[in-house]
C-alpha cells in the first residue's frame, strides 16, 4: 500500500501564543520541528477572524516551507480575501473549508452541492495558479461527486463525527467509519486524490489510516495538546508510527 502522508496542522500553537498576545510559542518554529520529526507537510488555517494563525504567520510559513521545498497546505474559506492571499503565496495546496465565526472549529464539511456556482470559479483560478485544490467535505456521495464537478483535484474527508463517536463510545462509530470508506472509494473511482482529517488522535488514527485509498491525513489539535506532555517531535513520531502500523497490518 502507498505510504500515507502526514500533514501537521500548527494552528493551535498560535492559539496558545495569542492567549497572551506574546510572540511565543512561534508556529514557524513548530513547523520546523514538525518537519524535522517526519511530517510530510504543514497545514495552517487563516481564519477570517484571525483567531489563531495571522497574516504574518502565513507569510513566514510560506517562506519557510518554500525554502525547504516542502508542502504548505493553506486552509481557506471560499472568500475573495482568502483567494487573493492564496494567489499571492501560491502554496502547494489549498483546502477549501466552510467557516462560521461562531463555531469553535470547522464543525462540518463544505457544502459543495449548494455552493457549486461560488466554489467552481475559485477552484478554477487557484488551479490555474498551480495550486492543488481540495474540498473539505463530509463523507457523503453527493458532496464527493460535487467536488469532482467543481474541478477539485483532491477531497479531504471530515473525520470529526467518527472520531467524536469513538471518544464518546457511541454505537454509530462503525457506520461512520463505513461512510468514510465508501467516500474514499468513490473519490478514487472519480479520479480524485483522497485525504482525511479532523479530530484524529492516537486511537482513531489506526482505523482511518487503514483505509487504503487515503493518501494524506491532516492532524493538529491532538498533536499540539500531546506536545505539552511529551514534546511535539515525539508526539508526531508516535502518530507516524501508528499510521505505519495501520498500513502494515492492513497489507499483511
Ligand atoms: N483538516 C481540516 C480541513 C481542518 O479544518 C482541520 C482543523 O483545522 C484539520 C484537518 C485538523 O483537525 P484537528 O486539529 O482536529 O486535528
Amino acid at each position: 500500500m502507498t505510504r500515507l502522508r502526514l500533514g501537521v496542522n500548527i494552528d493551535h500553537v498560535a492559539t496558545v501564543r495569542n492567549a497572551r498576545g506574546e510572540g511565543y510559542p512561534d508556529p514557524v518554529r513548530a513547523a520546523e520541528m514538525a518537519l524535522a520529526a517526519g511530517a510530510d507537510g504543514i497545514t495552517a488555517h487563516l481564519r477570517e477572524d484571525r483567531r489563531h494563525i495571522s497574516d504574518a504567520d502565513i507569510d513566514a510559513l510560506a517562506m519557510t516551507t518554500r525554502q525547504r521545498g516542502l508542502p504548505l497546505n493553506f486552509e481557506m474559506a471560499v472568500t475573495q480575501e482568502m483567494e487573493a492571499i492564496a494567489l499571492v503565496h501560491r502554496p502547494h495546496a489549498a483546502c477549501l473549508v466552510p467557516e462560521r465565526r461562531e463555531e469553535v472549529t470547522t464543525e462540518g464539511g463544505l457544502d459543495v452541492v449548494k455552493g457549486h456556482n461560488t466554489i467552481a470559479p475559485v477552484v478554477s483560478r487557484l488551479v490555474e495558479a498551480g495550486i492543488r485544490v481540495s474540498c473539505f467535505i463530509d463523507a457523503d456521495p453527493a458532496q464527493v461527486a460535487a467536488s469532482k464537478a467543481v474541478g477539485a483535484q483532491v477531497i479531504e474527508l471530515h473525520t470529526g463525527a467518527y472520531c467524536e463517536a469513538v471518544r464518546e463510545g457511541k454505537p454509530e462509530a462503525s457506520a461512520l467509519l463505513e461512510k468514510l470508506k465508501a467516500s474514499a472509494r468513490q473519490g478514487v473511482e472519480l479520479g480524485l486524490e483522497v485525504h482525511a482529517g479532523h479530530g484524529i488522535d492516537y486511537e482513531t488514527v489506526k482505523p482511518v489510516a487503514a483505509i487504503p485509498e487515503l493518501m494524506e491525513l491532516n492532524i493538529g489539535h491532538f498533536l499540539i495538546g500531546e506536545a505539552i506532555f511529551i514534546g511535539l517531535g515525539p508526539a508526531i513520531q508516535r502518530m507516524r508510527a501508528l499510521m505505519d502500523e495501520a498500513r502494515a497490518t492492513k497489507a499483511a
